[in-house]
């Protein structure tokens, strides 16, 4: 793997997490940072590539030499992935899309009313953007890569996840105690389809990123 390795090619980058609106006011959301994503989007640039980084909700600046795109919900975040992906060399999915989101939108404040219990939230399921795009494959050399974020049988789940959802790479994270969320080091195990198994050592998020690259690189053609 050379500096520029990646010169020529296109990949798409999402990171962060979505947001799922209840009312103007709230949402349902989750805690990833996007920095794995970003350092994803910083070391692909490092490599020659020409990088679209799709981000949810991370507040954090743009990385330069990218086209940075914002989305704020799981339905915002597909349109932009599968119109970016439609002439990408890899995609990768960093970011952390909620599965469910609120079935019913309320256009006004939700108020609280005086010894009345509070409503259910009814939830829907979201598409699962990694599984569209790994199925679609919009060029049949695409390389796919997903995350996973695993509690327990790490390696067992992240295979069975790997195999569902078609992709080519999937990053295994243990989550937990140190692991945080928000973070600035990462620890994993890169899974690929034709039976490969990487760990990557506790350390800055840039060096899973470039690990992830290298595996990237030697599949594309
Ligand atoms: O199923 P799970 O949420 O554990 O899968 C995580 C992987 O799938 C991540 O790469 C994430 O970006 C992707 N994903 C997705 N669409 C969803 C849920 C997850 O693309 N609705």
């Amino acid at each position: 793997p050379g500096e520029a390795d990646l010169a020529g090619r296109h990949v798409v980058i999402s990171a962060g997490g979505t947001r799922e609106p209840l009312d103007p006011v709230r949402y349902l959301g989750n805690r990833s940072s996007g920095k794995q994503g970003f350092a994803l989007a910083r070391t692909a640039v490092a490599r020659g590539a020409r990088v679209t980084l799709i981000e949810a909700n991370t507040g954090l600046p743009d990385p330069a030499g990218a086209d940075v795109l914002h989305a704020g919900t799981a339905i915002q975040l597909r349109e932009a992935v599968l119109k970016a992906a439609a002439d990408a060399d890899v995609v990768v999915m960093a970011a952390a899309v909620a599965d469910f989101r609120p079935a019913e939108y309320a256009t006004g404040k939700i108020k609280k009313k005086d010894g009345q219990e509070p409503a259910p939230i009814k939830l829907v399921r979201n598409p699962d953007i990694l599984a569209e795009v790994a199925g679609e494959r919009a060029r049949p050399d695409q390389i796919v890569v997903g995350f996973a974020a695993e509690t327990d049988d790490v390696l067992a789940n992240g295979r069975e996840k790997l195999r569902r959802k078609g992709c080519d790479l999937l990053v295994v994270n243990e989550v937990g105690e140190r692991r945080t969320f928000g973070s600035e080091e990462n620890e994993a195990v890169v899974l690929a389809a034709d039976g490969g198994e990487t760990p990557v050592p506790f350390g800055p998020k840039e060096a899973l990123a470039d690990t992830v690259w290298d595996l990237v690189s030697s599949r594309l053609g």
